[in-house]
């Protein structure tokens, strides 16, 4: 059968000098960046962890003592492993969590049934298209009312732009070097996702604006969208 999306990229192949390769060129940034919102998303009690990597994030959460169901789904095989290990250090049962390998763009997701997402430097992976569907599939499967984290580069305004940008098309290029993705250009999805019915409740900028952490909250059906955190 034809694939709706060509294949995702294959981070199998970085797996292991993912996390070395985040210390070396950004030093604590992304983890912060990533940390942003730890306090809200570990609140929640049934998160969706969408392209987690090797278990940063993960890692926090579970150290935060976040006692939510967990649901992790990643393409990468080695990236879950790592997670699992992740998983397993922080003392949490690895079967406690669920774990999915498999393509976000078309794995089943159980509808309406999340009240935490986290999308932590994974939507830039995506086109613009497989962004829209994604927007809309995530909707789907969370509760009203429910939070979704997301952390991403940005390309900043003013003086950091050149900068920024040139930082971003070098990225993007070492990421289509070693894992074949795709995308070439970062859409921001903020609007997609306030089009899709999240209110922003919430934003913190890191690194003069070159990362960006947002924090959103689905609307109720009363058009509550709950109050404003900062
Ligand atoms: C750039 S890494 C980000 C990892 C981690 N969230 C972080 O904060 O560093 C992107 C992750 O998304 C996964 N990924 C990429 N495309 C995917 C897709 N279509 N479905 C599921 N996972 C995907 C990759 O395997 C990888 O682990």
């Amino acid at each position: 059968m034809e694939r709706a999306f060509p294949s995702p990229p294959d981070f199998d192949r970085v797996a292991r000098w993912y996390p070395w390769a985040e210390k070396v060129c950004a030093g604590g940034l992304m983890a912060r960046a990533r940390r942003a919102f730890l306090g809200e998303t570990a609140q929640a009690r049934s998160l969706l962890l969408i392209g987690e990597g090797p278990g940063r994030f993960l890692n926090d959460l579970l150290r935060s003592g976040c006692p939510a169901r967990i649901t992790v789904v990643d393409s990468s095989e080695r990236m879950l492993a790592r997670a699992r290990r992740v998983c397993h250090r922080a003392g949490r049962r690895v079967d406690s969590v669920t774990w999915v390998r498999g393509d976000v763009r078309e794995v089943d997701l159980p509808k309406r049934c999340f009240d935490g997402v986290v999308t932590h430097f994974f939507l830039d992976c995506l086109e613009e298209r497989e962004l829209t569907r994604l927007v809309s599939r995530v909707r789907d499967c969370a509760m009203p009312g429910a939070l979704w984290a997301v952390t991403d580069f940005r390309i900043p305004s003013g003086p950091m732009a050149c900068p920024g940008r040139a930082l971003i098309f070098l990225l993007y290029a070492a990421f289509r070097t070693a894992t074949g993705l795709e995308t070439r250009r970062l859409v921001d999805p903020d609007p997609m996702i306030t089009e899709a019915g999240w209110k922003r409740a919430a934003r913190r900028c890191f690194a003069a604006g070159l990362l960006r952490s947002d924090l959103y909250r689905l609307a109720s059906p009363g058009g509550d969208s709950g109050s404003d955190l900062q």
